[in-house]
């Protein structure tokens, strides 16, 4: 949602800016823009893909060392030209690009216009930087000084980026709320909304925190103050991903090869964690959480989207491996219902960017209400990893296909872990049935490469049913959580109407959809409840819907009675959704790709929702 780069140093701006736009693109955007500085301010946007921005500009005067460049997600305001990114001041002396909402915008353009302001545009950002330079002028103060009152003024999220003609070297920034690197390289600064444009260029990072506003000045040291004025000493990091890690490395799709990268993810979301030769799990980053989770009067999980499905499939791993009661709440929800939570709770806040929007906010109503928040997320220095007391990262890597994948499964074995490891230390689990589950856990990487060797049948089945315009995914147990994520999937690559359901209650009203038109994917491999799933199956059959079942290696039951099947190496139960979730992905990923759908950038979604 929203990208933000800028580059301050001695480079040509506009190739790295370009750059850094597409490198964003997989966040999704509606419009895009860039402002570079070479004298006076030079600032082009176009509705569309930055490919479109790239033809307009290129004929136009793009020199300059200066500048900044952003891809808008909109918000207030139709995405077009008008309202895209930069926006500038009256003068045209100040640009910037923004993220995020000022929810008082109103309010401060009707005071800016009873002072003679004029607006061009429909949004919040327009109203921002006139704020910016009206108290410039008025106030006679530097350019960062105004930005520090201005933003005291702001209610709501932000991060923005400043340019002005007055400052031919510096960059001023600002987070509230959205997300904000800056790369420090030799005589350079870069800034964006996360590092994926940053890595090719330097390792050394800070990421912004809240209120702070730093300024980046060509030569000089990077400067962070906050906006109650205090200095702050720069925290630099260093990245750990690299360059080749976000391309794609031949694949057609970077979700597809997210896909298949899984063996890989899962392997690292557990290396050094798990030891199924002595027994041994540790994962280090909770270890001095182990007690407070034990004795929790019960666990909380928060999250969004796919992440909330991996949730689910915890609350199943908690409660049935470590006895241990859990909620699993999606955050937008959990934020506005005034939840009764006290010390002895602990939250399990689970998410793959680390930024979205009102999972942060849950979590900081559940600190203001004193109880202990762990995070479970995939991009390390990312705002949620910062804000909870501790938690474990899930090492899948970077992804950047919209809908979630290697993020989904690292995401369940990381759950997986935590619940053996407090089985463990509850001793919930007899000794030797604990191994044989730890050994089994350790064999899943390379499962899911032999599944993911079996090609074929996840395309025959998509090219059947591309043209559907329903389906419904049905799951029982821990597959319910898998089916439901099933159905996710396929909606947002392939814009078809997919439901997920717990298979049992399908009589209490999916049935009535189903006829000889209607596609059902049972996730029914075998496990307790396998029985109950089969009379399900012959349910959907009895009114002539088609069947495609995902089967444990073998089966015959369900073949003889399914449409279509695929088969998945057979697991323990627990270890189930892991190995189910993928021949899911993989269907959804078919279905799209024959419909002509943009795979990994599907329309009106984000990546990274920074806003609630
Ligand atoms: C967006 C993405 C989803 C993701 C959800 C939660 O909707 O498109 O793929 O599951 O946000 O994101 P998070 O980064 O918190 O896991």
């Amino acid at each position: 949602m929203c990208g933000i780069v800028a580059y301050t140093g001695y480079k040509q701006a506009h190739p790295i800016l370009i750059k850094g736009l597409q490198r964003l693109e997989y966040r999704g955007y509606d419009s895009a823009g860039i402002s570079l500085l070479d004298g006076k301010v030079y600032t082009y946007k176009t509705k569309g893909k930055v490919s479109e921005l790239e033809s307009f500009i290129k004929n136009k005067h793009l020199k300059g060392s200066l500048g900044i460049a952003h891809t808008r997600w909109a918000t207030h305001g139709e995405p077009n030209q008008k309202n895209a990114h930069p926006h500038f001041s009256q003068t045209k002396s100040l640009s910037i690009i923004h993220n995020g909402i000022i929810e008082n915008y109103v309010t401060l353009k009707e005071e800016l216009t009873a002072r003679g302001y004029l607006f061009e545009s429909d949004t919040d950002t327009e109203v921002l930087v006139n704020l910016i330079e009206d108290i410039r002028i008025n106030e006679k103060v530097l350019l960062d000084e105004a930005v520090r009152i201005a933003l005291c003024q702001v209610v709501g999220a932000y991060a923005i980026v400043i340019l002005s003609d007055e400052h031919p070297n510096t960059l001023i920034a600002a987070r509230k709320g959205s997300p904000l690197v800056v790369g420090i390289g030799d005589d350079e600064f870069f800034l964006a909304s996360d590092a994926t444009p940053i890595i090719e260029y330097t390792k050394n990072v800070v990421y912004l925190e809240d209120e702070e506003i730093a300024i980046l000045t060509r030569g000089e040291e990077l400067k962070i103050t906050t906006i109650t004025n205090q200095e702050k000493t720069p925290y630099i990091q260093k990245l750990e991903w690299n360059l080749s890690e976000l391309e794609k490395g031949g694949y057609d799709h970077f979700m597809l090869k997210e896909i298949y990268e899984q063996p890989r993810s899962i392997r690292d979301s557990m290396r050094g964690r798990l030891n199924p030769i002595t027994g041994n799990i540790s994962l280090g980053g909770i270890i001095d959480y182990e007690q407070k989770l034990i004795n929790a009067n019960r666990i909380i999980i928060i999250a969004c989207g796919t992440s909330w499905h991996a949730g689910l499939v915890g609350e199943y791993l908690f409660e049935d491996i470590a006895r241990i009661p859990v909620e699993v709440e999606y955050a937008s929800e959990f934020r506005y219902r005034n939840p009764i939570i006290g010390e002895n709770d602990v939250i399990i806040a689970i998410s793959q960017s680390g930024e979205t929007a009102d999972t942060l906010a849950a979590i900081e109503l559940a600190k203001k209400k004193g109880a202990t928040i762990l995070g479970i997320c995939n991009v390390v220095g990312s705002s949620i990893a910062r804000v909870t007391h501790a938690g474990s990262y899930t090492h899948a890597g970077p992804e950047i296909g919209v809908a979630s994948t290697k993020a989904f499964t690292a995401q369940v074995t990381v759950l997986t872990l935590m619940a053996l490891r407090l089985a463990q230390i509850k001793g919930t689990i007899p000794k030797a049935r604990f191994m044989q589950m730890l050994q089994e856990l350790d064999r899943i990487p390379e499962k899911v490469e032999r599944l993911l060797q079996n090609n074929g049948t996840t395309e025959i089945i998509a090219q059947k049913y591309k043209d559907v315009n329903n389906f419904l995914y049905l799951g029982r147990g821990y597959n319910f959580p898998v089916a439901l994520e099933g159905a996710l999937k396929l909606k947002e690559i392939s814009y078809i109407h997919a439901e997920g359901y717990p298979a049992a209650e399908m009589k209490h009203g999916p049935i009535a959809l189903i006829d000889e038109n209607m596609p059902v994917v049972f996730i029914a491999p075998h496990h307790g409840i396998y029985e109950k799933v089969v009379s399900n199956i012959q349910e959907v059959k009895a009114r002539k819907g088609k069947i495609i079942a995902i089967v444990t290696e073998g089966d015959t039951i369900v073949r003889n009675l399914a449409d279509y099947v695929i088969e998945i190496p057979a697991t323990e139960e627990f270890l189930i959704p892991i190995l189910a979730s993928i021949p899911l992905q993989k269907l959804a990923y078919h279905m799209a790709v024959l419909r002509g759908c943009n795979v990994d950038m599907p329309r009106n979604l984000a990546k990274s929702v920074t806003v609630e």
